[in-house]
């Protein structure tokens, strides 16, 4: 077993491990502007998502949100985010569809003092918080968007019991993650089985990813040359999904499997 899958499969390692490296790489990458921490997404035959210039440089990570969000309407609606980090997504969703609100939430206070202190939006705002916990009355959003995050929390059924309880009824979910074989079930039953959400789509995106990985590579290499030391660079680069990279690999012969969902809550 190797160490990511290690940690992935080990909950209370998991969520230390998570609770240190990300305020340490956020701080590390600050000078970077690095706006997406995901491993992207790219159909070679979709119609291109029309973006501002300005939003070019981070085209194959938009285009995961864009998957992740695929027919649900956000306009007008109140969204929270749950695992937002460096709210690159926040901001491009809230500029794009002008919700009525858009909370982004993280464990990672460096990466929300990031958020406020870089994007601005009608409606947008950050705010620390655990996806085990959602700081949220019941009933509060209309959608709740996630991407790849949830493969860092201790209790992954229990998150999704937050995201029922804040969800108004026929509120929606948008999910997108990765697992190893070990966290395959549980991610699965919890998505598919829960008592007050329905599932409306299920697609394994692994082909989409693995592009996505390519196209980021020379920017995620240069990215961890530049911030990180020397000492952890292959570590580094095995988190930053880089080709060639044990994860690319596992992506590459489906022993990583990634998935995107949706789901409504149930009146
Ligand atoms: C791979 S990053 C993805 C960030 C963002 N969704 C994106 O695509 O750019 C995972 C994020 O999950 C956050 N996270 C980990 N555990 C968390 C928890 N228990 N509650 C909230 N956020 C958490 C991390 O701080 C990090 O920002």
């Amino acid at each position: 077993m190797g160490l990511i899958e290690e940690i992935l499969v080990r909950p209370k390692l998991r969520q230390k491990l998570w609770a240190w490296w990300y305020p340490f790489f956020t701080r590390r990458v600050r000078a970077q502007g690095i706006d997406f921490l995901n491993y992207a997404f790219h159909e070679d035959d979709a119609p291109p998502l029309v973006l501002a210039a300005a939003d070019e440089l981070n085209r194959p990570n938009i285009q995961l949100y864009e998957h992740a969000r695929g027919d649900v309407d956000l306009r007008g609606r109140r969204v929270l985010e749950v695992s937002c980090g460096h709210g690159g997504g926040a901001s491009y969703l809230a500029r794009t569809y002008q919700p009525a609100g858009y909370v982004g939430l993280d464990l990672n206070p460096e990466a929300i003092r990031h958020c406020q202190a870089r994007h601005q939006a009608s409606g947008l705002r950050f705010q620390v918080g655990d996806a085990q916990r959602l700081p949220f009355a019941d009933a509060s959003f209309d959608v709740v968007i996630n991407v790849e995050a949830s493969h860092c929390y201790p209790d992954f059924p229990g998150f999704v019991d937050e995201v029922a309880r804040v969800l108004a009824p026929g509120g929606r979910f948008c999910h997108a993650d990765l697992r190893y074989p070990n966290g395959l079930a549980e991610w699965m039953a919890a998505l598919t089985k829960h008592p007050r959400l329905r599932l409306d789509a299920l697609r394994l995106i692994n082909p989409e990813v693995i592009r996505g990985m390519e196209l980021n590579t020379p920017r995620y290499e240069a990215m961890v040359q530049q911030a990180l030391p020397r000492c952890v660079h292959g570590l580094a680069l095995d988190f930053a999904g880089v080709k060639g990279s044990r994860l690319y690999r596992d992506a590459v012969s489906g022993e990583m499997s990634y998935r995107s969902f949706r789901l409504t809550k149930l009146a």
